[in-house]
Formats: C-alpha cells, sequence, structure tokens
C-alpha cells in the first residue's frame, strides 16, 4: 500500500515538473489567441490564402462547429503551403489525406503545418477529432491544379 501510494505520488511529480519544465502547449502551437475574439482577430477575421513574395502561401483557417473556413481552397501544383488554423469553440482535428499535414485545432491557439504539394488533385481535409454530433460532416476540399 505504501509502495503504490508512493509511486503514485512519484508519477504525479514526474508530470507535474515535467509540464513546467517543457511549459508544455500543444504540438506546433506557435501562437495564441483569444478564442472569443478569433472572428475579428486579422487575419482570421479573412481566412483564406495569401500568397507571399518568395511564391509560396499561407492558409488560414478557422475551425468550427461543423465547418472549416475556407470549405475549399485552389492552389496551383508545387506549391509550398503553410497551413495556420485555431478554433473559436472546441477542439477539432486538421488533417488532409495523403499528406504529412495531421494537427489539432484548438481553442486559444494557433498551430501550423507546412506541405508541398506536388501531385495535382482534390485533397480531402477533414476533422479527426470527434467535436459533436455533426463532427461526420465537418470537411474540406483543396483542389491542387
Ligand atoms: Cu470538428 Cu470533429
Amino acid at each position: 500500500m505504501i509502495f503504490g501510494l508512493t509511486m503514485l505520488v512519484a508519477f504525479l511529480v514526474t508530470i507535474f515538473v515535467a509540464a513546467l519544465a517543457d511549459n508544455v502547449n500543444p504540438p506546433s502551437g506557435s501562437q495564441t489567441i483569444d478564442p472569443t475574439k478569433v472572428a475579428s482577430t486579422p487575419p482570421f477575421d479573412h481566412p483564406g490564402l495569401r500568397r507571399l513574395p518568395d511564391g509560396s502561401y499561407e492558409a488560414y483557417y478557422v475551425a468550427q462547429v461543423f465547418q472549416f473556413t475556407p470549405s475549399t481552397l485552389t492552389i496551383p501544383a508545387g506549391s509550398k503551403v503553410t497551413f495556420y488554423v485555431t478554433s473559436p469553440d472546441v477542439v477539432h482535428g486538421f488533417e488532409i489525406a495523403k499528406t504529412d499535414v495531421n494537427m489539432m485545432a484548438v481553442p486559444g491557439w494557433v498551430n501550423n503545418a507546412t506541405h508541398t504539394f506536388d501531385k495535382p488533385g482534390t485533397y480531402l481535409l477533414v476533422c479527426n477529432e470527434y467535436c459533436g454530433i455533426g463532427h461526420q460532416n465537418m470537411y474540406g476540399t483543396i483542389e491542387v491544379k
């Protein structure tokens, strides 16, 4: 009993210290945002695609029950795109099938991931975190032409 309790305390202390020491935050969380003001916070007040001077792109997405904004995106083949995503309500997933883009949209955080779309086609963007009754209808598309 004493051994069990000692181990329990040891594990809890380890988790607590590790969380403080590593400043635990969501993977790829690059910046914070007030989740109650997403609709009025640039650039998320106008979600969508931006072309950068070096020819690459930034795509800003808002994930909320039960849709992605923008729902569709069209980009030229060969484009390097950095996706930024946040959520004003609950945790959503942001996974682009057939790519390595797979992150969480967490209220209060902006997450990002970069992918170069070498192959033309239609890519499916899906929410892979259960977020409520309409979760299965939460998807978007990315057209690479
Ligand atoms: Cu959004 Cu599941």
